[in-house]
C-alpha cells in the first residue's frame, strides 16, 4: 500500500467522515506510531503504521474468515520447520495474512477457521469460551455402551476429568470390527479426544472434526478452502455456546 492522507485513511476505516477525520487531527486526538499528529497534509501508510484514535488501535483490514479442510498429516501451522506439510501449502499467498483458530492434532482431519480477526481468534480457543466441537471417531473394535455413557458423564485424565459431552453412536461395523460415533466436546484441552479414548481402552483410529460452534464441514473437499458466508460470520461472531 502506499502513503494516503491521515483523513482519507481514517474515514476508509469507517471510524468518521473525512471533514469529522480532519477535526479528530486537528484536536490533537489522533497518534500514527504513538505519537500525536495535528497536520491535516500528515500521510501514512495504512498497511505499514499503526494508528490511534483516543488511543484506540484503528483496524483497517478487512476481517477475512475461512473454512478449512485440514487433511491427515498435515501440522496446524503456517510453516513447519522440520519441512512437513502445513496449512500454507494449501492456502497459498493468503498463508501471510491468516492463521487457525485453535488447531488439530497432525493427524486428526476435518474443519479448521482461519482468520485475520485475532481478537475472535483469542476468544474462541480461551476455556471460558466453551464453544462446541463435533467429532467424528472411529476406533478398532466393538465399543460396549457402557464404555460410551463413560465418555458421555466424563473420564478421568491426567489433567482433570472430563466436562459431560454428548456421544452418539452411528454404528457397529462388525465384518470390520469398527465403531464408529460421534462426540460433541467443549473443552480444549491438547488431543483431548485421542485421550478419552484411551481411557476407555478404544485407542483411535480416525478422527475428523466436522462441527465447530454453528458451522459445519457439510460437503467442502478435503484439503480445500472458502470464505465463510456472510450468515455464517454473523452466527460465529454472536457464538458463545452453541
Ligand atoms: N481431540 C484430539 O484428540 N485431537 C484433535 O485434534 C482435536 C480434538
Amino acid at each position: 500500500m502506499s502513503e494516503e492522507r491521515l483523513q482519507k485513511i481514517l474515514a476508509q476505516a469507517g471510524v468518521a467522515s473525512r471533514r469529522d477525520a480532519e477535526k479528530l487531527i486537528l484536536a490533537g486526538r489522533v497518534k500514527v506510531n504513538g505519537k500525536v499528529v495535528r497536520e491535516l497534509g500528515t500521510k501514512a501508510d495504512a498497511s505499514r503504521d499503526r494508528l490511534f484514535v483516543d488511543d484506540k488501535p484503528v483496524e483497517l483490514e478487512e476481517k477475512t474468515y475461512y473454512m478449512f479442510y485440514k487433511p491427515r498429516g498435515v501440522v496446524t501451522t503456517m510453516k513447519d520447520p522440520e519441512g512437513r506439510k502445513c496449512i500454507a501449502d494449501f492456502v497459498g499467498e493468503m498463508a501471510e495474512r491468516l492463521y487457525p483458530v485453535g488447531r488439530l492434532d497432525y493427524n486428526t482431519q476435518g474443519l479448521l477457521l482461519l482468520t485475520n480477526d485475532g481478537d475472535l481468534a483469542q476468544r474462541m480457543t480461551h476455556p471460558s469460551y466453551e464453544i462446541r466441537k463435533t467429532y467424528q471417531v472411529r476406533v478398532p473394535g466393538i465399543v460396549p455402551e457402557e464404555k460410551l455413557d463413560a465418555l458421555r458423564m466424563g473420564v478421568m485424565l491426567e489433567d482433570g476429568i472430563t466436562a459431560p459431552a454428548t456421544v452418539n453412536l452411528l454404528g457397529y461395523n462388525h465384518d470390520k470390527n469398527i465403531t464408529e460415533f460421534n462426540i460433541t466436546i467443549h473443552e480444549g484441552r491438547n488431543r483431548q479426544v485421542r485421550r478419552m479414548c484411551d481411557v476407555i481402552g478404544f485407542p483411535v483410529r480416525d478422527l475428523k472434526r466436522i462441527k465447530m460452534g454453528p458451522l459445519s464441514l457439510k460437503n467442502l473437499g478435503k484439503g480445500k478452502i472458502r470464505p465463510l458466508e456472510e450468515e455464517e460470520i454473523k452466527l460465529l461472531l454472536k457464538t458463545k455456546e452453541n
